[in-house]
Parts: structure tokens; sequence; C-alpha cells
């Protein structure tokens, strides 16, 4: 089994990475009051029902799959639903899903009482290799992504590569483009696994080197203040396109890819980029209307009027960050 801990302001915590933790789950975390689960119809029933077997007197809340879901009323009904089965200060939530069921557990959990304990276990690459760990937890409103929510660390992350077999190649590859991200941004050696052929048959490898990658930057910087900010790789212009296209052209991770193109300076690494993330069966170019993007960045609920921070990456595993006026985020999308 691998472990890392996580050394956070308020609390120290450990993520465990093995072959088919989940049948351990109970065993290792090992809780001392009532349990409640969070999970959402998208994922497998049989990863659900092995957990509830380990916990037969715990209630499962299952809600719709898709970022729709992660609004204020499902955060409701789930403090609803945990009040009416009595859950107390000392009890805990466990999450199981992607980042949306870690992100409604974790706000569940960082709000119920003040605060109680919350396990997350992820089930697809996007979550294993970047949601699942840092603590950020959220929910939507009124189109404004994550804007209401809470830093609130997990108690345990379990991270099993058997439950990513029941995603589909597409679905894999989207959280994939976040382990490309971190490579660019922080490590040349991930970045090269994926100019070889051979990289899905690393694949437990890569999300290790990427959680102790986040371990290490939320250890220097868990609120976003500076290098966290790094993780956003991709996402000013990934964002916007998926606002642009809306919930069912392209996948969160497909944007970012998309958006790491677009913003990317270095001829060289763009056109490496372009490689890997061909080889890997995504987008690299888009057909949206630049004004639009540009107006979307510009008029982001949460961005600053009359600057963004960007990401940008001029030699591989050493992402900076710099500040863009207005007209270079719309100029950015005519080259
Ligand atoms: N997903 C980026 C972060 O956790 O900061």
């Amino acid at each position: 089994m691998r472990k890392l801990t996580v050394h956070t302001k308020n609390r120290d915590y450990d993520v465990l990475q093995e072959k088919g933790i989940l049948k351990r789950a109970k065993e290792l975390i090992r809780p001392e009051g009532s349990v409640y689960l969070v999970s959402d119809d998208g994922v497998p029933a049989k990863w659900q029902q092995c957990l509830q077997e380990q916990f037969p007197d715990a209630p499962m809340y299952v809600f719709p799959h898709g970022e729709q879901a992660k609004n204020l009323s499902t955060w409701q009904k789930i403090l609803e639903d945990m009040l009416a089965h009595n859950l107390s200060r000392k009890d805990m939530v466990i999450a199981l899903g992607g980042g949306v069921a870690g992100d409604m557990a974790g706000f569940a959990a960082a709000s119920y009482m003040r605060g109680i304990a919350y396990v997350n276990i992820p089930t697809t690459s996007l979550s294993q290799i970047d949601s699942s760990i840092g603590g950020k937890t959220a929910v939507d409103l009124a189109g404004a992504k994550n804007c209401v929510g809470a830093f609130w660390q997990p108690s345990m992350v379990l991270v099993d590569p058997d439950v990513l077999k029941t995603l589909s190649s597409r679905q894999f590859h989207n959280g994939l483009v976040e382990a490309v991200k971190e490579g660019l941004t922080f490590d040349p050696e991930l970045f090269a696994m994926f100019e070889k052929d051979d990289y899905m048959e690393h694949v437990d490898d890569i999300i290790w080197k990427c959680l102790n990658i986040k371990k290490n930057v939320v250890e220097h910087d868990e609120r976003e203040s500076g290098e966290r900010k790094l993780l956003n790789f991709g996402h000013t212009y990934g964002h916007a396109y998926e606002t642009y296209y809306g919930l069912n052209t392209y996948l969160h991770g497909e944007c970012v890819g998309m958006g790491m193109m677009t913003i990317m300076n270095n001829p060289q690494i763009k056109e490496r980029l372009q490689k890997v993330l061909e080889r890997m069966g995504c987008p690299v170019h888009c057909d949206a209307d630049y004004d639009q993007i540009a107006h979307l960045i510009t008029h982001d609920k949460k961005a600053d009027h009359d600057h963004v921070t960007i990401v940008q990456v001029d030699e591989i595993g050493k992402g900076h960050l710099e500040e863009w006026t207005m007209e270079q985020i719309r100029k950015k999308m005519d080259v």
C-alpha cells in the first residue's frame, strides 16, 4: 500500500493508494461514531454495494450525477437527511464518487453542526488525480461555479485503482488531462510519461505522482494565495469553454486541454502538448467565438474587473503566474 500524509493547518491526513482498497474501507477508516454515505447515481452500483456491505447500518444519500446537481438544493437535502438520521458532531460522512460527490459530501460535512469529519473515496481519474485532496468543497450558485463552499480537509482519502476500470476511455482521459497539466506546471518527468505510447500501463504511478505534487502544493498554500493557483493552468479559457458549450459537448478535462493549448506561448511546448492530447484522443482546438469567450472570462463573477491572473508555462515543469489585461485575454485567441 502506498501512503502519504498531507499536513495542513487544522488537520493532518493520510492518502492511501492500493488496488482493492475500497473493500478495506471500514478496517482502514475505523470510525468511532455513526457513518453517513454520500454518492451519486453515476457511480456503479457494485462500488456502492461494496461500501454499504461494510457499513450496513449507514444511510446512503444518492443524488443525480453531474454538475447540475451541485447546488444549494442538493446540499440542503443532504443536510436535512443527515439531521433526520440524527448525525452528531462525532459522526462522519464518507464520499464515494467523482469530484461532484466529493464537493457535495465535503461541503455538507464542513457545514453540518459547524463541521464534522469526512472521508473521500474518489471513483474517477479526475477526482483521484486532483479534487479528492486539498480540502476544496463547494456548490455552484446562479451559474457561478464553486461560488459557495469551504476549505474543509478530509480525514482520509482512499484511492483504489480498481474502481477506475468501469470508466469509459473518454472519462478516463478526461481526468488524465489534469495529470498532463501537473506535468507541465510541476514535473517534466510526469509530462514525459505522456509522450510515450505506453502511458496507460503507468496510470497508478501517474496518479501517485499527482497526489504527491498536490500534497506539496496544498501544504505550502492551502488557501490558494499563490502557488496553488498554478493548478489552474488551462482553466482560464477551459472554464469559459465549459460554460460556452454547456454540459453536453465537452468534458471538463477536454476543455482544460484546449485551454492549455490556447494560452500556451511557447511553440515547441505547444507542439508537444498537442501530440500528447491527440494521443489521448482529446480535442486540441475548438470553434468557440473569441468575443464570447473573452466576455465570459472577463465577466466571470469571481474575476477582478481589470485583469486576470493566468498560469503560463515557458519551460516544462515550471509554471508561473502572470497578470493579464482583458485585451491580452481577447488577443490570445486570435493567434
Ligand atoms: N483543483 C485545484 C485545486 O485543488 O486547487
